[in-house]
């Protein structure tokens, strides 16, 4: 099974409930990834409509510690599939960038003569993070109430510092996200989640039994198998090494061995999100957000 075809992190399909009491909900519930987007604009009026949506979203204090820099031109949108290395970024009509943006609040309080140090304080980061995600995903439930489809791209962490050449981000101004939009091109798939049994907890915390914790697992990635071949283990078994130590690398491939298969959780954190490289790069982002003009993480 070569890479392109090993089964997708993305996740696997699920049926739809088809119950849902109104519109909103259905929207919700049958809300998917669009990767795919038909040859076609977004016409200006849809788009701010879809924005306004965002800006109407709750914010901690009310500040809106965001900027969205709207991105429509074709060099910079097939740019940001290159760098992104997804092609479809370049089909998407009209991509957002959010970003938090202390810069225009630093701004304000200046030229009102106040006291500002929120490109300093932590908290001002934990919230402001939110704020830009909520605002976003906000845009993402108008889009599909108007019959778009979107797609985050979390991979463009791996080049904040072209996108502030690009977009000409002052200090300040640190991107979160991007969010394509666009008329979808196929239906879009709806992924199986975990269910309410695995992710809510009533009044307290409730361990669950190893057994019921991965049979949850289970049902939201039903028969997702991949091939181990030699390359795959013995890249799991380094990253095994350097993550933990030699006898956790020899039991992930003794698992693998007695499975005849990498599991899904072996593929997350041992060949896609890799649980070696993963934190090495801490501090490459930390001296990251200082260059951009924070110091949140001092
Ligand atoms: C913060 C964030 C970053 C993401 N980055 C990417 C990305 O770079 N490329 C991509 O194709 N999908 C990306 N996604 C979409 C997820 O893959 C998708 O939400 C997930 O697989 C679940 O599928 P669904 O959205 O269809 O339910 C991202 C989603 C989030 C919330």
């Amino acid at each position: 099974m070569p890479d392109h075809e090993m089964p997708t992190h993305h996740g696997t399909d699920a049926e739809s409930p088809g119950n849902e009491p109104n519109e909103t909900i259905r929207l919700l519930y049958e809300r998917g990834s669009c990767r795919v987007f038909r040859d076609q604009k977004v016409p200006p009026d849809i788009l701010e409509t879809l924005l306004g949506a965002g800006l109407h979203a709750a914010t901690g204090g009310n500040l809106q510690p965001y900027s969205i820099i709207r991105i429509e031109d074709e060099e910079h949108r097939r740019e940001l599939a290159e760098l992104g290395e997804q092609a479809f970024i370049g089909d998407a009509p009209v991509s957002l960038l959010f970003c938090i943006d202390y810069h225009r609040l630093e701004r304000w309080a200046r030229l009102s003569d106040a006291p500002f140090t929120a490109t300093r304080a932590f908290r001002h980061f934990w919230i402001a993070f939110q704020d830009t995600i909520i605002c976003a995903e906000n845009i993402c439930t108008a889009a599909d109430a108007l019959g778009l489809g979107s797609v985050y791209i979390g991979t463009v962490l791996e080049f904040f510092p072209r996108l502030r050449e690009m977009f000409r981000l002052p200090d300040g101004v640190f991107p979160v996200v991007l969010l394509c939009l666009g008329y979808p091109g196929t239906g879009i798939p709806v992924k199986r989640k975990l269910g309410i049994e695995a992710v809510v907890h009533r009044e307290e915390y409730r361990e669950m039994a190893d057994q019921d914790l991965v049979q949850a697992f289970d049902r939201k990635y039903p028969g997702v198998k991949v091939e181990p071949t030699p390359e795959r283990r013995e890249l799991i078994a380094t990253v095994c090494r350097k993550a933990h130590d030699e006898a956790y690398a020899q039991r992930c491939l003794a698992r693998i061995e007695a499975d005849g298969f990498i599991n899904p959780a072996q593929r997350y954190f041992g060949l896609h999100y890799r649980a070696d490289e993963m934190p090495e790069r801490n501090d490459e982002f930390v001296r990251l957000t200082e260059e951009f003009g924070f110091q949140w993480f001092r």
